[in-house]
């Protein structure tokens, strides 16, 4: 029989939730984390949705445990880790999956909310990194992963300044990272999730296609993609799983991207 390919790991996902019914990327990606053995702490900063996930896990039979808590505040960063390490004993992953958009270019956009989406797309990955990295140098091991997105790399149709720049620099965040630490057994590397039907497109995304409901808005979506349709939440779920565990050993300083090829005509 095939070892579940994250035995014995303890995985931290933050954005563990969903911010809607259904199956988000990061609440995919903690349960398919502990399908594959792992011990996962499920952090969010809605403890409802932490908790939905956690029992998710459970009702499998698997091991979890929640942890409600905002990325943005550095204590709560370290308060997430000492929760790990409390919990479980160690810590291998952390899955920073947080993100959120505006719309808007640099003149549309209000300042305020610039400022908002770079500290939750992109403090709160630098404060994880800041609060994981020693204790993955004191264990000898650890992989950061972070959930970025093709709008880091191209222009996908809609002006949302702040969520590219934030997107591209979570990218670059895990490439220095990586090269810092290659060397101490710890790996970085960014997914880059393409058009997916996650519950986040019909809170977030609804506005950039005012023109249109709900339903039309997902066939534009899977008409832009090259299959014919957008991926989902476990297309992101099982890359998660891929990088975190040791066939990934080798791969560090990347950009996985998961989008059924629609960068390939965006170029
Ligand atoms: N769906 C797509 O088409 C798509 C495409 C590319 C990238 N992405 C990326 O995927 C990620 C989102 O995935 P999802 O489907 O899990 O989204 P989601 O919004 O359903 O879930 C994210 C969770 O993060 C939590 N959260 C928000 N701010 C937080 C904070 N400050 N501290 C702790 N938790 C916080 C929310 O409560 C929510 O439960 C984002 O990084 C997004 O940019 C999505």
């Amino acid at each position: 029989m095939r070892a579940q390919r994250l035995e014995d790991r303890v995985v931290m996902v933050i954005g563990a939730g969903s911010i809607g019914p259904g199956w988000g990327n990061g609440k995919a990606a903690a349960v398919q984390a502990a399908r594959e053995g792992a011990k996962v702490i499920a952090v969010d900063i809605n403890g409802d949705a932490a908790r939905e996930t956690v029992q998710i896990i459970h009702d499998e039979g698997r091991e979890a445990s929640p942890f409600e808590g905002d990325a943005t505040d550095s204590d709560t960063v370290q308060a997430m880790m000492e929760h790990a390490i409390a919990t479980y004993g160690r810590l291998d992953v952390v899955h920073h999956n947080i993100g959120i958009v505006a719309l808007g270019g640099p003149v549309e956009l209000e300042e305020k909310d610039w400022h908002r989406v770079l500290d939750i797309n992109l403090t709160s990955a630098f404060l994880v990194c800041k609060h994981a990295l020693p204790l993955m140098e004191h264990q000898g091991s650890g992989v950061i992963l972070v959930t970025g997105s093709i709008a880091g790399i191209r222009y996908t149709g809609v002006p949302y300044v702040s969520y590219s720049t934030t997107k591209a620099a979570v990218a670059q965040l895990c490439q220095s990272v990586a090269l810092q630490y290659a060397d101490r057994g710890i790996r970085a590397n960014c997914i880059l999730p393409g058009l997916m039907d996650t519950p986040m497109i019909y809170q977030g995304l609804k506005e950039g296609y005012s023109a249109t409901d709900q339903r039309e808005m997902v066939e534009k979506r899977n008409t832009q993609c090259p299959t014919g349709t957008m991926g989902d939440a476990w297309d992101v779920a099982n890359a998660m799983v891929f990088l975190a565990s040791d066939e990934a050993r080798y791969i560090t300083g990347q950009n996985l991207v998961v989008d059924g090829g629609i960068t390939c005509k965006m170029a």
